[in-house]
């Protein structure tokens, strides 16, 4: 990265290591917003019905290429998502053709469309012995869902009591804990000596839980993992902000039409995508850490998944005045409201 000044910032053009695209009218309306500025993201499974063969995988990248704008260079990277059905020869036959980066766990009942995930880790061991021989990475959603813990503690007590188990039982099995929500979360990361890494999201390096709760609900601020304390944030933001390899980014921008986020039970899931590279750049320089941005966004990611970082570079300017994002994106789905940080955005990619 270079820095001419603090006004101007070269990186390598950065990738999304978590990304919900959807299907239809909302991947055509979602997916030019992370093409414009990304290069590749790792494509989350979890459609209706969700991506579980390889098969599936290859018929939606192609669903995903047929709507990206011709003058985009984007490459979505195709994801598996575990079922207690799945074939460990299929998977096996993904990762050879190239196909397949990395396969999804969802603890059955954990989020949107999960409850085809995982119910019991015993079932799915011969598949996951298979990941671990040929080095794919497993994609872990970190949270349990026994209704006696707390939806605050959930990831918490995924670590002790599902993944440390899991990468004890299975050491040469590689993992990425997706959209780490907490301090155990980053120290559980820090103290691993191999084969575990973390994705960091936009939104919750900005906001904690008073976000969703205080002067009134506010739906466009839930997502799952939920929002955590102040405390954790300031981990995730030290974590993210200091050039370990092992933190990177997986914006797990998740868009829902707000019909579906604002009503008696709303969808959980934030849509950052446009501006994901905005919010980033305003995080790193608050924390003095404008240097180790392409880290995050455009290095520790490629090296985890055994990929080369782009080549081409993205270039951000920072403005006086404030950017104009929009306050919601129109979909052929219908609308979808854009991530407000609750600060004024100077950021803005200027060449892509
Ligand atoms: O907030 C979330 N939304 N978290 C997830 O894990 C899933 C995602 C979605 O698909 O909407
Ligand atoms: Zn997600």
């Amino acid at each position: 990265m270079s820095a001419e000044q603090t006004t101007h910032l070269t990186l390598r053009r950065p990738d999304d290591w978590h990304l919900h695209l959807r299907d239809g009218e909302m991947l055509k309306g979602v997916l030019p917003d992370t093409s414009r500025h990304f290069a590749r993201a790792i494509i989350m499974p979890n459609l209706v019905p969700p991506v579980v063969t390889t098969e599936d995988a290859a018929a939606y990248r192609a669903r995903i290429l047929a709507v990206l704008p011709k003058e985009h260079r984007f490459t979505p990277l195709m994801t598996l998502y575990l079922t207690e059905q799945t074939q460990a020869a299929d998977v096996a036959a993904g990762r050879a053709s190239g196909l397949i980066t990395a396969v999804k766990l969802y603890p059955a009942g954990a989020t949107t469309n999960s409850h085809g995930g995982v119910r019991d880790l015993d079932k799915v061991m011969p598949v996951l012995e298979k990941i671990a021989e040929i080095g794919l990475p497993l994609c872990v959603h970190g949270e349990v869902t026994t209704p006696e813990v707390d939806i605050f503690d959930r990831e918490a007590v995924f670590i002790d009591t599902v993944l440390d188990p899991l990468r004890r039982r299975l050491p040469e099995l590689k993992v990425t804990m997706e959209h780490v929500t907490t301090q155990d979360g980053v120290e559980y990361i820090r103290a691993a000596d191999r084969n575990l890494a973390g994705s960091i999201t936009t939104h919750h390096l900005i906001i904690n839980r008073n976000a969703l709760l205080v002067g009134g609900i506010r739906p466009h601020y839930y997502c799952l993992p939920v929002a955590k304390r102040e405390v954790h944030r300031l981990a995730l933001r030290a974590a993210a902000t200091s050039g370990d390899p092992r933190f990177f980014l997986g914006t797990d921008s998740a868009p829902h039409v707000d019909p579906l986020k604002e009503c008696g039970c709303g969808c959980a899931g934030i849509y950052t995508s446009i501006n994901t590279m905005s919010c980033l750049a305003h995080v790193f320089e608050q924390e003095n850490a404008l240097d180790r941005l392409e880290a995050f966004t455009s290095l520790n990611g490629p090296a985890w998944y055994g990929l080369p970082a782009n080549e081409e570079r993205i270039t951000l300017h920072r403005r006086e005045a404030p950017l104009a994002f929009p306050a919601k994106i129109e979909t052929g789905a219908g609308p979808v409201t854009v991530f407000d940080p609750m600060f004024p955005l100077h950021w803005d990619v200027v060449d892509a």
